[in-house]
């Protein structure tokens, strides 16, 4: 689908990858960007529509679908990185959290939002995922499982809407220059570069998006012996 002349929602839009989506679309020519946050009032980018979405909170989630019933584009961006824990209860609770917002908020949000892309002629959804959909590294093991769900979601979720005409993208990169990882050192990909890669994904009617080299090489590791899974 192409951007110019999209209405667009954006979730997790105030910082980071999303606040990125919300300018590369409104440069693209989108004709409308929905930039939703948990608190409206930190989004700050003049020229988009501020609007409240956590995405683990049911009753916001229809009340965006309600309000927003001209939306073409849903870029399911929201996410959260808690470690593996430091003791069970930790561990737990990290794990559940990670899976509400990184999974069941994707899957709340498509639910929602399928519909509303149907009557608007199919549309398209761009689901952010992580390399961590496919490994997993020390302390990330719970991440890892909530973004390889949010994966496999993604695929089912493009093919059950196949039919209604809805494009679906998932976006694969290592780390990505945002408050997430600020703590670590390492090399990162500008939040620029990889939505100009999942927009360019998107436009040319694909299906995925690795954004960076690290992405690049574990997918094609996947069937290497041993597999980049193996770890
Ligand atoms: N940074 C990386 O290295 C990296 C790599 C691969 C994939 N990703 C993925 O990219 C996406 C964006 O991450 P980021 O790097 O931009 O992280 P970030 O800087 O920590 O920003 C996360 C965004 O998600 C929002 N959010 C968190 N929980 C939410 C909820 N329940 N409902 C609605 N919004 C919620 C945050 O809102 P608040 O401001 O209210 O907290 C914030 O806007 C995530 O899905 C992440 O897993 C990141």
């Amino acid at each position: 689908m192409q951007i110019k002349g999209s209405v667009a929602l954006v979730t997790g839009a105030n910082r980071g990858l999303g606040l990125a989506f919300t300018r590369a679309l409104l440069a693209g020519g989108a004709k409308k960007v929905y930039a939703a946050a948990r608190d409206p009032a930190s989004v700050t980018l003049p020229g988009v529509v501020p609007l409240r979405l956590d995405v683990t909170r049911p009753e916001e989630v229809a009340a965006a679908a309600a309000a927003c019933g001209d939306v073409t584009l849903l870029v399911n961006n929201a996410g959260i990185f808690l470690g593996d824990g430091e003791n069970d209860g930790e561990a737990e609770s990290n794990a559940r959290r990670m899976m509400d917002t990184n999974y069941h908020g994707i899957a709340a949000t498509t639910r929602a939002f399928a519909p509303v892309l149907a009557a608007n002629g199919g549309g398209g959804i761009v689901n952010m995922l992580s390399v961590l959909s496919w490994v997993a590294l020390p302390g990330t093991g719970a991440y890892s499982a909530s973004k390889a769900a949010a994966w496999a979601l993604t695929n089912a979720t493009r093919i059950q809407l196949k039919e209604q005409g809805t494009q679906v993208v998932g976006v694969h990169a290592g780390y990505i220059d945002t408050d997430m990882v600020a703590g670590i050192e390492a090399p990162k990909a500008s939040p620029a570069d990889v939505v100009a890669q999942a927009l360019a994904a998107l436009e040319a009617g694909g299906f995925e998006a690795l954004a960076d080299d690290i992405s690049r090489q574990v997918k094609a590791g996947l069937n290497a012996q041993p597999p980049s899974y193996a770890g």
